[in-house]
């Protein structure tokens, strides 16, 4: 295992590129399943969860070349419709493969997740929306099995309970292949949901109002070969703002799309950062670069995570360890997740002044924290720790960065590049 050695108190300044998006390749790389053609899949970042992606669909016999950011599918061979415990514990994305699977071979047998460090994520929204495309779904030893009417799932009208990412592309990928049409209402709007439905439409789905709360589906008999390349990270991007905020930093994060940032960058204005976008490309292709330069003091900032295109939940630890050192008082409603203040106990640990109110965190900005050793528990709770070590005055331990690796490419070489003192060691 991992840890991460910050010394705090250094400047970033400098040029970024970003990643492809985590959260977007995921349910891009599982469409795969709906084709037996060969996908090329490109500007995949180099993470973890990709990699438990790949091993899961190798382990049904599926062909993945994984060359860098490339990574090329070819389903011809696939062997087994199961997803065992083994993968799903590391990664509960992995649950957006029951709906091709489900569309595609009529049968899936995908083991169930189990609670989370961010909350109970129970995954009803998905089901429920299959069983109204006809399948039958038994949970039995801690599987969902689940079984196509003869002749295969048929179209629906689906009213999610809640504004689920992953239920909403799971239920657009299956439908793209049932019978007739599928209404999906309740829909999430976020840029994931759009991108899935481009990449599907580049396969042949014929999908009407992705990023809109219905979207509507015509059910083909098959899909074709994939080209796609992933669009930015939005939460990485999120993240290295929080980091030039932090550090006083100057920053280029290149070829990004800000429109996709939801309230995130009107935030981090608020709090005093500048952030220009610059006419850098020379094609018109929707990608930009964007300044941003932190404030010799930030200031307290009150934000309520909600689904797109309000604040993200993705980006609420950062935002807090940013708001440890702002001037004020600020209070930051946690509205997706009930659990998702892992960070909290570790950035008190570091000198922050944070009470718990319910699902609200109150935070009192102090001058400076403290260098400490502190325990990463999830995905952003530990790109929080990381932000708050880049300020905090003297050396912090960052343990169990596997979480960090879940999400972020190679982010100690990126920061020491931005003039960051980063180092990976053995815990
Ligand atoms: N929910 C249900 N039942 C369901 C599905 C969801 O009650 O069947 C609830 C959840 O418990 C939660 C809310 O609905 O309270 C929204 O959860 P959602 O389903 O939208 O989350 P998700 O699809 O499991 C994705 C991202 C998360 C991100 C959330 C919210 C992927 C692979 N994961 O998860 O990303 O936090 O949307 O935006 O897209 C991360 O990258 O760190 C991460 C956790």
């Amino acid at each position: 295992m991992d840890k991460l050695v910050i010394e705090g108190g250094y400047r970033l300044q400098g040029d970024v590129n970003i990643s492809g998006s985590k959260n977007a390749s995921l349910p891009i790389l599982a469409a795969s399943l709906l084709t037996n053609e060969q996908c090329h899949i490109k500007n995949v970042p180099e993470l973890d969860d990709v990699i438990t992606l790949s091993t899961l669909f190798q382990h049904m016999g599926i062909l993945v070349k994984v060359e860098g950011n490339d990574v090329i599918l070819d389903t011809r061979q696939i062997s087994s419709v199961e997803v065992t415990y083994d993968i799903v514990r590391k990664m509960r994305a992995s649950v957006l493969v029951l709906g091709p699977l489900l569309a595609r071979f009529g049968r899936a047998r995908v083991s169930l997740p189990g609670g989370c460090a961010i909350g109970a994520r129970p995954i009803d929204i998905h089901l429920k929306g299959l069983e109204a495309m006809g399948a039958k779904i038994k949970l039995e030893h801690g599987y969902v099995e689940a079984l196509a009417p003869a002749g295969g799932l048929y179209g629906a009208r689906i009213v999610c309970g809640l504004p689920s990412v992953t239920a909403t592309e799971n239920l657009m990928m299956a439908a793209c292949l049932a019978r007739g049409i599928t209404v999906i209402e309740n829909a999430a709007l976020e840029p994931e949901i759009v991108e899935l439905a481009e990449a599907l439409k580049k396969m042949g789905a014929k999908i009407k109002g992705a990023g809109s709360e219905k979207i509507e589906i015509e059910g083909q008999d098959y899909l074709d070969s994939l080209v796609h390349t992933v669009g930015p990270d939005r939460i990485e991007i999120g993240t290295f703002i929080a980091m030039a905020a932090i550090t006083e930093g100057d920053m280029v994060l290149r070829r990004v799309k800000p429109e996709q940032l939801g309230s995130i960058i009107e935030h981090f204005r608020k709090a005093g950062c500048n952030i220009t976008e610059l006419n850098s490309n020379d094609v018109n292709d929707g990608y930009k670069d964007l300044r941003v330069q932190g404030p010799e003091k930030l200031k307290a900032v009150d934000i309520s995570t909600a689904p797109y295109p309000g604040f993200a939940t993705d980006m609420q630890a950062q935002l807090m360890a940013c708001m440890t050192v702002a001037e004020g008082i600020s209070h930051i409603e946690e509205t997706i997740f009930e659990n998702r203040f892992m960070h909290v106990l570790e950035l008190i640990r570091m000198g922050a002044d944070i009470s718990m109110h319910s699902n609200m965190a109150v935070v009192t900005g102090v001058k400076n924290l403290s260098g400490a050793p502190v325990m990463a528990t999830d995905l952003r709770a530990s790109a929080s720790l990381v932000i708050a070590a880049l300020k905090a005055e003297g050396r912090s331990e960052i343990l169990r960065i596997y979480h960090l690796d879940r999400g972020y490419v190679r982010l100690e070489e990126r920061l020491q590049s931005l003039g960051a003192k980063v180092f990976r060691e053995k815990q």
